[in-house]
């Protein structure tokens, strides 16, 4: 008798409990892989050399806070110099009151370097000064990033009414703006990571026993949003571009980490000084902490795509292959857009 029919022949609910066993054997089995191959036997916790990227605020701030609180060494990056050295002074707190010992000898435990990542010469210098003062580098958390929050005929300042607009075409003045408010996004969502790869690759695969990095992407990067042209296309492109470093550097961990709404203040910096639309994102968005740990725990155990909440993300995906107008029309409540 072959599978098939051994399969057909038992009843549905030996079939279901055989199919739920084999699935729970191979969840098993992917958990105690991953533990034999734990990161921290290669990199300790309280040895890990952490450069977080977009640190200043929000989600960096946040994953910069778990790993001091863990004892890693921890460099943050953004360009206000103010709320960088608060940073520091709370990832010292975290340090210290985590038990983790006292500040380590050999080079800064934790410190900031006020940068911009899409500056080359800001980038050189923070890989010098990560060279000097940690001799190399483990973790690489890119997470800085721009929003833009208009549909992009409102970007060329037209208004739509329908099928018309007015004015009734684009003036040239109005397609300048678009290109001078793309080329923003373009810089902040692809030209930072990209600079920051190109920068710290070498350093990461040499000096790092076990070398990550994380992208934090966004799910508009994969599932359309009506209103986020340029925020989405802008986000696809860094991580198609971080997708196939992956493959080019096999040596190396990447992360993609994709999340939904999360809240905070990342909208306000709207590179196209749009409005919110979107419910609350304060309120209904997922929290900065919640997402600082699930990234400090994809980078441990090495996954590569994660979604946040996966439901969103994986769900949104299969629904886009197979019920593209029900995805459109949720993304189209969610973002309160109207095409008529
Ligand atoms: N918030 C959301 O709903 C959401 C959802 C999905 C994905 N994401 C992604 O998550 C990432 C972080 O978002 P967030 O909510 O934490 O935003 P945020 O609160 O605005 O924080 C952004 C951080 O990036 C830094 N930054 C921005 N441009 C920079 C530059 N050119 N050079 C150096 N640092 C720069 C900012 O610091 P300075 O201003 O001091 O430079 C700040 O520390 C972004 O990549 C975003 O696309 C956010």
């Amino acid at each position: 008798m072959d599978l098939l029919s051994a399969l057909s022949s038992r009843r549905p609910s030996s079939l279901i409990g055989t199919l739920l066993a084999c699935l729970a054997i191979i969840l098993l089995s992917r958990r105690l892989i991953r533990l034999r191959h734990s990161r921290s036997l290669k990199v300790p916790y309280n040895q890990e050399r952490v450069v977080i990227l977009g640190a200043s605020g929000g989600i960096g701030r946040a994953i910069a806070h778990k790993y001091a609180a863990r004892g890693a060494r921890v460099c943050v990056i953004g360009r206000r110099e103010v709320e960088l050295a608060k940073v520091v002074e709370e990832c010292r707190a975290f340090h210290l009151s985590h038990n983790t010992g006292a500040i380590r000898a050999g080079g800064s435990t934790i410190f900031s370097v006020a940068a911009d990542f899409t500056n080359v010469e800001d980038m050189v210098h923070i890989r010098s000064t990560v060279e000097a003062e940690w001799k190399g580098l483990d973790t690489l958390i890119v997470c800085a990033g721009v929003s833009a929050l208009c549909p992009l005929m409102e970007v060329a300042g037209l208004e739509r009414h329908g099928q018309t607009f007015t004015p009734a075409q684009a003036t040239m003045e109005g397609i300048q703006r678009t290109v001078n408010v793309t080329n923003a996004a373009v810089k902040g969502n692809y030209v930072g990571p990209l600079v920051s790869a190109v920068t710290f690759i070498p350093l990461l695969a040499s000096a790092s026993a076990s070398p990550s990095i994380l992208l934090v992407s966004s799910l508009a990067a994969v599932i359309p949003p009506p209103t986020r042209s340029l925020y989405a296309s802008t986000k696809a492109a860094s991580l198609m571009l971080y997708q196939v470093l992956a493959i080019e550097h096999p040596e190396i961990a990447f992360t993609h980490f994709i999340p939904s709404t999360v809240e905070g203040d990342f909208r306000t910096s709207a590179v196209d000084s749009g409005r919110v639309r979107e419910a609350e994102p304060n309120k209904h968005g997922l929290k900065r902490e919640a997402v600082a740990r699930r990234c400090v725990e994809a980078v441990d155990e090495g996954e590569r795509m994660v979604f946040m909440p996966v439901i969103l993300g994986r769900g949104g995906q299969i629904g886009q292959l197979f019920f593209p107008a029900v995805v459109e029309w949720i993304a189209r409540r969610k973002y309160r857009f109207s095409a008529i």
